[in-house]
């Protein structure tokens, strides 16, 4: 059984600019091909809303990076809590399936050029071995 604790690590970088050339150039091709509607939801209404884009794109980048393997961008998914810390969801499509009993956990910042994130995956204790090891 493997023990719990961290076991991946993930960074990104976006130009902001870039996010919002991609947008404009492929209208809503480009952010429904990356973006839930929960995020899209989130991030468009914002005056901010390419730095908000692009510090979600950076945080998927770096999940998979945490992660290890290549996944589906729409398969993770990065919503605010009520405080707006970003919480990630990882899809239940067979490609992430045998990740979601980790935590992943991101943290993103942004500036009007620039979004950054970075990504934790945090294996979780396994509850029935912890029963039965008392
Ligand atoms: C959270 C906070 C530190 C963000 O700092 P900032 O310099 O204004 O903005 P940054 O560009 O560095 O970060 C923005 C991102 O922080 C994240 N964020 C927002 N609230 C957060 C929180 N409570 N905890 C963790 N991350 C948070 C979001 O992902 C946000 O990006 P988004 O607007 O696209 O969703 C600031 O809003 C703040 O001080 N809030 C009030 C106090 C607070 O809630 N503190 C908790 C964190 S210590």
């Amino acid at each position: 059984m493997d023990k719990p604790g961290v076991f991946g690590m993930g960074t990104d970088i976006v130009e902001v600019h870039r996010i919002q050339g991609l947008a404009d150039r492929w209208e809503g091709k480009f952010l429904d091909r990356v973006f839930c509607s929960e995020e899209l939801d989130y991030c468009l209404p914002a005056i901010n809303r390419y730095e908000r884009l692009a510090g979600r794109f950076a945080a998927k980048e770096a999940v998979i990076k945490a992660l290890g393997r290549r996944v589906p961008w729409k398969s993770i998914k990065v919503l605010p809590n009520e405080q707006g810390k970003p919480l990630v969801h990882l899809s239940s499509s067979t490609a992430v399936e045998e990740l979601r009993r980790s935590g992943v956990h991101v943290s993103i910042s942004h500036t009007e050029r620039y979004a950054t994130a970075t990504a934790l995956c945090v294996r979780r204790r396994d509850r029935k071995t912890d029963e039965e090891t008392g």
